[in-house]
């Protein structure tokens, strides 16, 4: 064989080598992603609270292997609200959210698990419940987009915030 297909034969390969590393450390990422233990911030909100749901929520979200490491039943003021919804400012329901979420008491929550955070999404259903699969606790138990019965981090950086917003470090207890 010529040696300059030799050589585009020796380097066809090591690209190959390349991509198969990559996808390697891509499924060792995301294998390493699902074991990691995380912790999110849950809200029972207040159509829930007042529907006396915080129990039957309490038990799906243990059933579902969340240990509940810290929790306290809060009423927040309006202007506690709108800090906690800051990033939706900007969106026409913001005024009515804030409102809503001031409205009664609501228990927050850490939940910790691996993967929580998406996990406790998925076990939320969508945020609106008419779209919401069976067996979610929005599926379940919420009335309408506004009064959607839980709320839950959407993120690693946001759930560090949102946890921080209401709990100090002695509060929760893993
Ligand atoms: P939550 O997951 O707590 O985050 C923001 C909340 O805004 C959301 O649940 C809903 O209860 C409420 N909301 C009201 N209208 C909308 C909308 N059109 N899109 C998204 N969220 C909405």
């Amino acid at each position: 064989m010529r040696k300059e297909t030799k050589d585009q034969l020796r380097s066809v390969r090591n690209v190959r080598v390349q991509q198969t590393n990559r996808q390697v450390s891509i499924i060792t990422i995301i294998k390493t992603r699902k074991k990691m233990i995380e912790r999110t911030l849950s809200i029972i909100k207040p159509d829930a609270t007042m529907r006396n749901l915080t129990g039957a929520i309490n038990s799906i979200i243990e059933s579902a292997g969340f240990r509940i490491i810290a929790q306290k039943r809060v009423k927040l003021t309006i202007e506690q609200g709108q800090k906690f919804y800051e990033v939706h400012k900007d969106r026409p329901f913001y005024d009515d959210l804030c409102r809503f979420l001031s409205s009664a008491p609501v228990i927050v929550q850490v939940l910790e698990k691996e993967n929580a955070i998406l996990d406790y999404r998925e076990l939320m259903g969508s945020t609106n419940p008419i779209n919401a699969a069976e067996g979610t606790i929005r599926h379940r138990f919420a009335v309408s987009i506004d009064q959607n019965s839980v709320h839950g981090s959407d993120a690693i950086e946001t759930a560090a915030n949102e946890i921080k917003f209401f709990f100090s470090e002695i509060e929760i207890v893993g």
